[in-house]
């Protein structure tokens, strides 16, 4: 059996004291919220991993596309020795990027990184077997605290994939991108999966499936705290929301309560009343133009050296170069 290396940067202690802190703010908000990062436990991060199958939910298909054509020029154009995957998950299309960058002759160890314990270490075990010759050095943490650990030889080549830039508020983003350029020397890639702004029915449905796997992972949430704090939600008794924002083009996952409610939260010491139709933002799920990316890159300290659509263009990669 091959070797993984996995380092664990959060305690079930540590876990369950941000998810404490992160639901007594979201929930005694006006507007309701909670953080997206807390739909990934095991179920969660199986459930995300269906809704990639999806007919409607094309980001991963068109994701996979560019990768698939693209990935040679990625190997030659960063000649990356490390691969490092922040929000890996399953790391399925990461494979394609393995094989061109091992082709290349210059990969040695692949650093995949998520909160997922369970999605990890799957991952991590998967690889290492597919791919001997390869160091894997997992890392299960948070990619908004856990940055500046990140093992490996330079050049490294970090990949945010999937659109998940998309799921951070845009000041968050902003701060996000701006650590990444932090822990890379000048001349370090980044590439970046964004997800494009294009027609609100289209959009509305990748985040409203006809076989309900979105709903099921939306309402996971609500599972993760009756496992963790010992919360009595019912999740039948919130509606899935896809609404589309159009002014601040991104597309909102909201809980929709159906009824009057009042839900204990021990765990967080709160008990929290909802009206009927009151609702929890759970996730926004931004999308992008492509003179928007660049920007965003270039404020955070990365020249765009390519930057490549889908042929449905439906979804941009981006490959930044951190400079000074
Ligand atoms: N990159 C994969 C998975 C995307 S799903 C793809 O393109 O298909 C988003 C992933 O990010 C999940 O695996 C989730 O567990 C992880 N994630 C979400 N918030 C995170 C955070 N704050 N820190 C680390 N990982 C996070
Ligand atoms: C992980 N992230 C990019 C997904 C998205 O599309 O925003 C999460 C997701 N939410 C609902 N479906 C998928």
């Amino acid at each position: 059996m091959t070797e993984v290396d996995l380092d664990v940067h959060r305690s079930a202690e540590d876990i369950t004291a941000a998810l404490r802190a992160d639901v007594r703010e979201g929930l005694s908000a006006d507007q309701k919220w909670l953080p997206s990062k807390w739909f990934y436990d095991a179920r969660g991060s199986e459930l995300f991993d269906e809704i990639t199958e999806l007919p409607e939910y094309y980001p991963t298909r068109s994701e996979r596309q560019i990768l698939r054509r693209e990935a040679a020029e990625i190997a030659t154009v960063t000649g990356a020795h490390t691969l490092v995957e922040l929000g890996s998950g399953s790391s399925e299309k990461t494979r394609v990027l393995l094989d061109a960058l091992g082709e290349h002759g210059t990969l040695k160890t692949f650093v995949p990184l998520d909160v997922s314990e369970s999605a990890l270490s799957e991952a991590s075990n998967a690889i290492a077997a597919d791919y001997p010759a390869l160091a894997v050095h997992g890392v299960v943490g948070d990619f908004t605290e856990h940055l500046g650990l990140l093992p490996g030889q330079q050049p490294r080549l970090v990949a945010f994939l999937g659109g998940t830039i998309g799921n951070f508020l845009p000041a968050e983003r902003a701060r996000f991108l701006r650590s990444v350029r932090d822990v890379l020397t000048d001349g370090e890639w980044l590439l970046l999966g964004t997800d494009l702004v294009k027609d609100p029915n289209t959009l509305v449905r990748a985040y409203d499936d006809a076989a309900g796997v979105t709903a099921e992972f939306n309402r996971n949430v609500l599972r993760v705290l009756n496992a963790r704090l010992g919360a009595d939600f019912d999740p039948a008794a919130f509606e899935h929301v896809s609404h589309w924002d159009a002014g601040a083009e991104w597309i909102e996952m909201r809980l929709r309560a159906r009824t009057d409610m009042r839900v204990r939260i021990p765990g967080a010491d709160l008990e929290v009343t909802f009206a009927a139709g009151e609702h929890v933002r759970t996730e926004i799920s931004a999308k992008f133009r492509p003179e928007g990316v660049r920007a965003e890159l270039a404020e955070a300290g990365f020249g765009l050296e390519r930057w490549w659509t889908d042929s449905g263009g439906r979804f941009g990669v981006s490959l930044a170069r951190a400079r000074r």
